[in-house]
């Protein structure tokens, strides 16, 4: 039994579905508060729904029992009810999920996380502390560290909108970034389960091509046929931003875009040599898709 936190989330669904295509056992986390669609899309796929919070120890427990592995994908960053935090989901929740797991007699834990990035921030501080957790303890531990989701920051929500001629950029836009896909980290991640090489490895994950925010606009204005407007988002206002943030979220925000800023191209040789994921989704191909 796999059991998948998080699976009402865009990467934890797709965790789902993967592994339900391979004839896996699946039970997804869902909360009082969740998506009733994507509760009911989970139960279509033939997973198990069990219930809990990140922040109830006991539902935790509950939700372990019998499962061999754990794939965790939760975050309080974009979905979050009264009471979700960075402090109480993403790093308490995240160390109470993995000594629920450790007590329930789980092989092997999955925890999605992202590469260092040089500023410090609330975020960071939390997925940290949860990788040592998970590294000092029993359970053989995947850690992945995926840069930037193509389809989140590559979006609207993100001020990138090329449909109607506008792309908002942090920074100058002249670093190149290896964008994923969220749908090649699902497949990474259901990967991790079945091969040895992902026991007790920590794997920062890119996509096929690094480009830089300015290189992605040209083509996007090719897929579109229309021209942009680029604005940015100057480096010492999220400078500004991160340091005068009173608030863990928007310093984690702001320190996220510095990162983006910054520029973050992975070579991706010696992983594909481990993991023979074939064809990942590249920029040109989400841009052509994508209304
Ligand atoms: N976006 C990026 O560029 C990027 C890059 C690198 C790494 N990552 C990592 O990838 C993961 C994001 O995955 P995603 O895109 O699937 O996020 P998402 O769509 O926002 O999903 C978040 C999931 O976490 C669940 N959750 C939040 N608070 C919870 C709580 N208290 N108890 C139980 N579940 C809770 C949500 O459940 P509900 O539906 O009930 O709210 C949802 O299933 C994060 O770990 C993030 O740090 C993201």
């Amino acid at each position: 039994m796999n059991l998948i936190v998080g699976a009402t989330g865009m990467l934890g669904g797709e965790i789902c579905r993967l592994l339900r295509e391979q004839g896996k056992a699946v039970r997804g986390l869902v909360r009082e508060t969740s998506n009733p669609e994507k509760v009911a899309r989970l139960k279509g796929l033939g997973a198990e729904v069990v219930r809990g919070d990140l922040k109830d120890r006991a539902s935790l427990e509950a939700a372990c029992r019998s499962a061999s592995a754990v794939v965790s994908t939760a975050s309080s960053t974009l979905s979050r009810q009264e009471g979700d935090s960075i402090e109480s989901v993403d790093r308490q929740g995240q160390l109470d999920l993995i000594e629920a797991a450790e007590q329930a007699g789980v092989k092997h834990f999955v925890l999605i996380s992202f590469p260092n990035v040089d500023v410090s921030f609330p975020l960071q501080s939390a997925k940290r502390a949860v990788e040592d957790r998970l590294r000092r303890g029993p359970m053989a531990y995947t850690i992945l560290q995926p840069t930037f989701f193509t389809e989140v920051w590559l979006s609207p929500a993100l001020g990138f909108d090329p449909a109607h001629a506008t792309a908002q950029i942090y920074g100058g836009g002249h670093n190149k970034i290896s964008w994923i896909s969220f749908q090649d980290v699902a497949r990474f991640a259901v990967a991790a389960l079945d091969n040895p090489r992902a026991e007790n490895a920590i794997i920062k994950l890119g996509g096929p091509d690094a480009l830089s925010p300015l290189e992605v606009v040209a083509l996007a204005e090719q897929a579109t046929g229309k021209a942009v407007v680029v604005q940015h988002v100057p480096e010492e206002a999220l400078r500004a931003q991160h340091g005068a943030a009173t608030d863990s979220l928007q310093q984690s925000f702001a320190a996220l875009m510095l990162y983006y800023a910054h520029g973050d191209a992975v070579d991706m040789t010696d992983t594909l040599r481990a993991f023979p994921v074939q064809h990942l989704k590249s920029v040109r191909e989400y841009l052509q898709t994508t209304p």
